[in-house]
This record gives structure tokens, sequence and C-alpha cells, in this order.
């Protein structure tokens, strides 16, 4: 129990979001910074893991995205939380068989954790990635964003409304260290801007992703200078419906969202109704959301894992099925998991989307 008091660090009380980025990204303590979570051995598996298919479909997808850019002299790619760094891995290997698009090509990675940037950097011994925390770094464009289960890790802020009033949910600790959860009145700042989105009208809970917002804005503010788009992967809804969607898993099985805090994952449904309201206030054109399963199929997952099976043994078909069952199937990735797009370029073909 005393453990707990490491993720509050010198603070007697913290709002949840500031709260979970302790235990998440804490430079010593953090789950993020302390442990691989990825893969069978670690807690929860992603698409990159599941089969290298799903990074090598991004991969043509983003080709596919800059020959219909007009195959620009300037182009650039930036991996949102790269994890430990599986797709940018299949993207080096796969662009490749593009020459043309893989001589011109900026690739950077977009990672908050330190222990993982290590992670990645051994997996990916190539002298011309680069990884940055300012995107002014970049300077012509255009620019492709992508991130896979990026946005879920970013620590959100929950509210509720009493009539007109809102307060949010903060953590403190009682005279046994054990964490309580208390409302304070909400500032008047998040009270505006909660009220100016209209997907979060009428809802007496609400989850506000304040923090990933403020990472959108530096993105969007990037796209809206040297144009192009951002491909966002993400579990998630369209309607919230007042549920409180923050939720811990260690081993691959469900944990109690407050125990074992620096050695679980802690992430949060994605509201992509409020992502879309985000991005058209923001001045970017928006495809139709769709379904990982639906994204995948449109550009061809199934022809291309045809071909590989036509290569492989009976029990490497079957391996392969099963993994892009995995990602396909309602019963698992394939509905859960969304896929939103939104870009701001004088074409409206992008590949994936109709
Ligand atoms: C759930 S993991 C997904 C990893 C990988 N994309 C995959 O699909 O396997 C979330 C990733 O986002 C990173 N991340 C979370 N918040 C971030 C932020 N604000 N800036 C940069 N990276 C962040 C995490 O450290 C981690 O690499």
């Amino acid at each position: 129990m005393k453990s707990n008091k490491l993720f509050f660090k010198n603070s007697k009380i913290l709002p949840i979001d500031k709260f979970f980025k302790n235990v998440l990204y804490d430079k010593k303590f953090g789950y993020y910074n302390s442990r691989i979570p990825f893969g069978e051995k670690g807690d929860f598996i992603t698409s990159p893991k599941i089969s290298n298919l799903f990074s090598e479909i991004i991969a043509i997808w983003i080709v596919a995205c800059w020959e219909s850019f007009g195959k620009p002299k300037n182009f650039n790619i930036i991996e949102l939380g790269p994890g430990d760094g599986s797709l940018t891995d299949v993207l080096i290997r796969s662009f490749k068989q593009f020459p043309e698009f893989n001589s011109i090509k900026k690739i950077f990675l977009y990672e908050e954790s330190n222990y993982l940037k290590k992670i990645q950097k051994r997996k990916i011994s190539n002298n011309k990635i680069k990884w940055i925390k300012n995107f002014n770094e970049i300077k012509k464009g255009p620019i492709i964003f992508f991130g896979n289960e990026f946005f879920d890790a970013i620590p959100i802020k929950q509210f509720k409304r009493v009539k007109n009033s809102f307060y949010e949910k903060y953590y403190t600790l009682d005279n046994n260290y054990k964490i309580k959860e208390i409302f304070k009145k909400a500032s008047n700042t998040d009270v505006k801007e909660i009220k100016s989105y209209k997907t979060l009208r009428n809802l007496n809970f609400i989850e506000f992703p304040k923090s990933g917002f403020q990472e959108l804005l530096k993105i969007s503010q990037k796209i809206s200078k040297l144009k192009g788009c951002i491909l966002m992967i993400d579990y998630g809804y369209f309607k919230p419906n007042n549920k409180n969607t923050l939720q811990s898993v260690m081993k691959h099985k469900k944990n109690n969202l407050l125990k074992n805090l620096g050695k679980a994952d802690v992430t949060a449904h994605v509201n992509f109704a409020l992502l879309n309201e985000f991005f058209i206030k923001n001045g970017f054109k928006i495809k139709n959301i769709i379904t990982q399963r639906q994204f995948l199929e449109n550009m061809g997952i199934i022809e291309r894992a045809r071909i590989l099976a036509g290569k492989m043994k009976f029990s490497e078909q079957s391996d392969l099925y099963f993994r892009i069952q995995r990602l396909l199937s309602p019963r698992y990735m394939g509905e859960l998991f969304k896929v939103i797009l939104a870009y701001k370029f004088e074409t409206n073909k992008i590949a994936g989307f109709k």
C-alpha cells in the first residue's frame, strides 16, 4: 500500500489524468518505463505483434497516400507511440519494395518513454530514423502521422455533471495509504472546453482526453503548415453513454484499476465521435470512421494473405489464418478497433477509405 505514495510524488491529491500519467510514464517507476508490456510474455498484445501483415498493410497504405499526394519530393512519416518498434521495423523492410518512395521518405518516431526508446533503437538500428520530441524539427512537408493504440494510452480526465455544474475526479491517499476517489469543482477552462463539444452534451459522466487533445493540437498545427494527414487506430466506440471506460490489464487478464500500479497497463476506450468533432473544429477533412476489419480488408489483407499462404507449409498457413482472424474477427479486434483518418490535402482520394 505504501507504494501507492510513489505515484502521487509530492502531491496529496491529483486529478486522475496526472495520477495515471505518473503510473504509466514516471521515469523510474512508470509502467512504460520499467518493462516491455507487449506480446505473449507481456501484458497485452497489439496488432503489429499479432502479424507482420498488419504493418505491411500500413506500409502499402503510406506509399499509396504518397502517390495520391502526387509523389512529393519531401515526404515525412511519423509513428506516434511506436511501442517496441515492431511496426516501423516492418515498414523499413517493406519500403525497400518501393525504391522511388524509399529514397525520398523520412521516418520519425515520437515516443514518451525513454525505456521504450532504447528498445526501439535496439530493434531499428537504422541511422536514417530520427526520434523527435518537437515536430518543429520537420520543416518541409507533406507529413503523415500514424499511431496504433497511441491515443488510448494517454491518460484521460473524468467529470460528473450535476444539473449544470461539473466536478472533476481526483485521487488522494487516506492514512493507511489507500487511494480514495473524490470529486472537486471543475476548472472554468475545462468546463468551457467540454461544453464546446456537441458530442459531450447531455452526458452526466464525461471522459475527456485533455492531454490527448494537446498532443493532437500540436499535430494538427503541423499538418496545417505542411499538409498531410493523421491515421489513428484504437479500441473505441462511436456513442458515449456515461460509461467509465478506464481499465487495467496485467498478464492478459483484467486487473483492478488501483492495484499493481506501475505493473499493469491502464487505458481508456477512445470516443471516436469526439475525435471526429475535434478534427472538424481544427479544419480537417474526415473520411468515414471505419472498423479495423474494413480498413484492412479495403487495403487487400485477404488477397495478400492468400499470396503468402501459397508459399507456406500447411502448419504455417493455419498459423497465418489464425492471426488474420484475430485482426479481423468481430469477436477479437476486427470491430472493437476503429480507424479514423483526418487530412488537409487537395485530394480526397485516400487508399483504404471510400
Ligand atoms: C499501447 S502502446 C502501443 C504501442 C505500439 N503502437 C503497438 O501498437 O504495439 C502506446 C505507446 O504510446 C506511447 N505514448 C503514450 N503517450 C505518449 C505521448 N504523449 N507521446 C509519445 N508517445 C506516447 C507509449 O509509450 C507506447 O509506446
